[in-house]
């Protein structure tokens, strides 16, 4: 962890102040989360980065900027521009392209880097998932019947279903999908999580849904339709978790806090 701590000249200090200046790429509830955990600190002065993509996000514990930064170079100079004396990779498990970026602009501009990644969910007994690489074998894994397909995906990911218009689809996002889904028959719901298992057990139900699909997301706040999944014996086809860079990680948000203090903290203070 020593060739990750903050020295002076990475700090990102303002004038006098012994200010850190820490980048959150978020978009997730841990993002969130860490950013009010964070936000009262006097040390740290803290701004939380969203890609833009969501009409009215949830209110955030810290300043918001958003939007791309135009691929690792733009990240880079970004740090260097705010003189960001941490970044913290909180983005979604699924978003691989910032983490990447993330990695790659952390080295360019010679800022440390921790990455936020939540522990995938396991599967349990009862559960029946079949994991699958890409959006198109969910497709295919559908089969050529009509099914009554929950998609829990999303509105980026709908697209190549249009190549299976024989099944119905119940689709559930933050913002309307718009244009919808090129398919004769789906359904549409607008809600923001988390969601409880009752809620989408009912949800499955009142649809008569006879498959999931969805992306490994851990956490509890999307876990509810994989519980109900289990209990109605509905199987699910599971999106595997896209491959993402080594860099330092943790799993939780108190953990993340953790290593910033002990990054942060002067080298007197830690007696060395
Ligand atoms: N993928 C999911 O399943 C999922 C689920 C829930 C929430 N989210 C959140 O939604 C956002 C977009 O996810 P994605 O899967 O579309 O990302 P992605 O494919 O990994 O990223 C595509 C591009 O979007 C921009 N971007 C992504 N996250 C950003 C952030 N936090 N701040 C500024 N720019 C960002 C970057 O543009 P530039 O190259 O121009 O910098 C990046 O290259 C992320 O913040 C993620 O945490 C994603």
């Amino acid at each position: 962890m020593d060739s990750q701590r903050v020295n002076e000249a990475g700090s990102g200090m303002t004038g006098s102040a012994r200010i850190r200046r820490i980048l959150i790429l978020g978009g997730t509830a841990e993002a969130r989360r860490l950013s009010e955990t964070l936000a009262d600190r006097p040390d740290l002065a803290v701004t939380l980065s969203l890609a833009g993509r969501t009409a009215e996000p949830a209110p955030q514990g810290a300043p918001v900027r958003s939007g791309g930064f135009g691929g690792a170079e733009g990240l880079a100079r970004y740090l260097r521009e705010q003189r960001i004396g941490v970044l913290i990779d909180a983005t979604h498990p699924y978003a691989a392209v910032m983490s990447a970026n993330a990695a790659s602009a952390a080295k360019m501009a010679g800022v440390p880097l921790l990455a936020l990644r939540r522990a995938a969910w396991q599967r349990q007994v009862g559960d029946d998932w079949r994991e699958i690489d890409t959006l198109e074998a969910a497709v295919k894994a559908l089969g050529e019947a009509p099914r009554r397909v929950f998609l829990a995906l999303g509105r980026k990911e709908l697209v190549p279903f249009a190549a299976a218009p024989q099944h119905f689809y119940l689709v559930r996002s933050v913002d309307p999908v718009d244009p919808p889904l090129a398919v004769p028959q789906a359904s549409y719901i607008t809600a923001r999580g988390p969601f409880t298992e009752q809620a989408d057990r009912a949800l499955l139900e009142n649809h008569a849904i006879e498959i999931v699909v969805a992306k490994n997301s851990g956490g509890d706040a999307t876990y509810g339709k994989m519980a109900a999944a289990r209990e109605l014996r509905i199987p699910v086809i599971m999106l595997k978790r896209p491959a993402l860079p080594e860099v330092t990680s943790v799993a939780t948000v108190d953990e993340v806090v953790a290593w910033l203090d002990h990054a942060i903290a002067p080298s007197v203070a830690r007696g060395v």
